[in-house]
């Protein structure tokens, strides 16, 4: 295919679309009102007006396509591309949206009696079944609402499960490389963040953790893989230091998508993870978008776990609300009610679709695209750690060096190429990084245009073309946002540089 960069966005997003009170006028409206009659204008108490208050108004088709207009200036993953890392905006298959509005699910109410929604659990039953076999794992909890969620709801059980065990500890162990979320859910829940060194492969660096390990160590958060969009390969060794050391090991598992079907998580030693239903099931989660987090628990957390619990008394299916053994003490409950069923009904309607083959293929299939795109780019753009990648791939701005053109500029560049860019200055632990995700729902074709995107991009940047990057994006109903020292200047809101682990710390 040629290499010659063309623009393929869409030229009809740039017309300008007015204001409403610009096209409308005061003469016209959209309804015809029949003038009140006096019986109205009596109970009105005199508080009516007689004369028009004189604002814009539109006839009905004027009024619709204003709106159309406005809506197709978004950009979508049901419009193109969007090669956010660590985001996965994957196609959202028609057949779950076609599923989750049947009245059965739609039209239910979370009070209802048991008797009355037990298909509703008998679907929640199949998502639990489904998500404890991929992943290996003793038991699942429905309930939390997103990713960060999940985290917040896997370490509010480890904290009930050490302190059961009488053994209070203090400090969580967090890399360098961790979502911000991370962090953030274990100071939420009370303890101190240590941060592990990441080393120069992109991966956990096991000697600087072991040194961290101590008695006071209440659990490590490791993603896996991790978003450098690499495998941890020492998990296992990690799992048994952990554990060595009296802590409980909590993976973040929102990149399952990238091992689905091909590594269980419950092998490698892993006592709670939680699993963005809205990336590795589908149902993007871009804008804010509904989410849930299903945490799965190893047999010693699983008691832990938060209610209620679904259970099977023959033919029927029951809400748990207590768990009766004295020895557990589970967390009541994480939300009002039994949590995302839209994403539950989509997430099994994705996995019954695809079967167990086909979410392997998905994760292959992601993986696959990944290093394609890192295979076709390595030449002119700079990955930021050798070897494959899983299913992102990260590159830093050393490609860029001296050419003027920004990580920023570059992705905004982008724009005017008709593509969504990648995730910017994340994670942190790169210069300048740029973390592109395909997703396995992109063929090779769309890929080729996408990278055909970024080679032009790259080799006008060398070729000193700055002015194609500087007021970018050019092409965009809006145009560029100072967010100049915001994002050339990333802030680092937690501690970036781990102290020198010591073996002091394990006292
Ligand atoms: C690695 C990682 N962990 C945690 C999260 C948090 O998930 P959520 O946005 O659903 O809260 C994300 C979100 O994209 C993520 O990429």
């Amino acid at each position: 295919m040629s290499e010659q960069t063309t623009f393929t966005g869409n030229k009809a997003l740039h017309i300008e679309e007015d204001l409403v009170f610009d096209i409308g006028t005061t003469e016209t409206s959209g309804v015809d009102l029949p003038t009140p009659d006096t019986s109205i204008k009596s109970r009105l108490g005199g508080l009516e007006r007689d004369e028009a208050i004189g604002l814009a108004g539109l006839s009905e088709p004027e009024t619709m396509r204003h709106y159309v207009r406005l809506s197709q200036k978004n950009y979508a993953i049901d419009t193109g591309l969007f090669p956010l890392g660590s985001c996965t905006m994957k196609h959202n298959p028609r057949l779950n949206e076609k599923v989750v509005r049947l009245p059965g699910f739609i039209d239910i109410h979370p009070l209802q009696p048991e008797q009355t929604v037990q298909g509703a659990l008998e679907l929640m039953e199949t998502l639990s079944h489904w998500l404890t076999t991929l992943t290996g794992m003793a038991g699942v909890t429905l309930s939390p609402k997103a990713g960060a969620h999940g985290e917040l709801c896997g370490l509010m059980a480890i904290k009930a499960c050490l302190e059961a065990r009488g053994d209070a500890r203090k400090r969580v162990l967090v890399p360098e490389s961790a979502h911000g979320t991370n962090p953030a859910t274990a100071a939420a829940c009370g303890y101190t963040v240590d941060v592990i060194p990441v080393k120069d492969d992109g991966r956990v660096d096991l000697d600087a953790f072991k040194l961290k390990l101590g008695p006071d160590v209440a659990a490590i958060m490791l993603t896996n893989p991790n978003t450098c969009g690499l495998f941890e390969s020492e998990i296992i060794e990690i799992a048994e230091a952990i554990h060595g050391a009296g802590g409980l090991f909590y993976c973040d598992g929102a990149n399952f998508n990238a091992i689905v079907g091909r590594v269980r998580p419950g092998d490698l030693g892993i006592d709670a993870m939680h699993i963005n239903l809205h990336k590795t099931f589908s149902t993007p989660h871009g804008g804010g978008g509904p989410g849930s987090g299903p945490v799965v628990f190893s047999d010693t957390l699983m008691p832990f776990a938060p209610v209620p619990l679904i259970t099977r008394n023959g033919d029927k299916l029951h809400l748990v609300e207590h768990v009766s053994k004295a020895d557990t003490q589970p967390l009541g409950r994480l939300t009002a009610f039994h949590g995302q069923m839209g994403m539950f009904v989509r997430a099994v309607a994705y996995m019954m679709s695809h079967g167990s083959d086909g979410l392997r293929q998905v994760a292959e299939d992601a993986v696959l695209n990944a290093n394609y795109i890192l295979a076709r780019l390595k030449d002119l753009m700079v990955p930021a750690f050798p070897g494959h990648c899983m299913h992102e791939v990260l590159f830093d701005d050393t490609f860029l060096k001296d050419t003027g053109v920004t990580t920023l500029d570059f992705a905004k560049a982008m724009i005017d190429e008709g593509f969504h860019p990648m995730t910017m200055y994340f994670p942190l632990v790169v210069e300048g990084a740029m973390l592109i995700e395909p997703t396995e729902t992109e063929s090779k074709k769309e890929l080729d245009k996408f990278i055909i995107a970024l080679r032009g991009l790259a080799k006008a940047a060398k070729k000193g073309e700055t002015e194609r990057f500087a007021g970018a994006p050019y092409f965009a109903p809006r145009r560029r946002l100072d967010e100049t020292s915001a994002a050339r200047k990333p802030v680092l809101r937690w501690s970036p540089k781990p102290a020198t682990p010591t073996a002091a710390a394990a006292e």
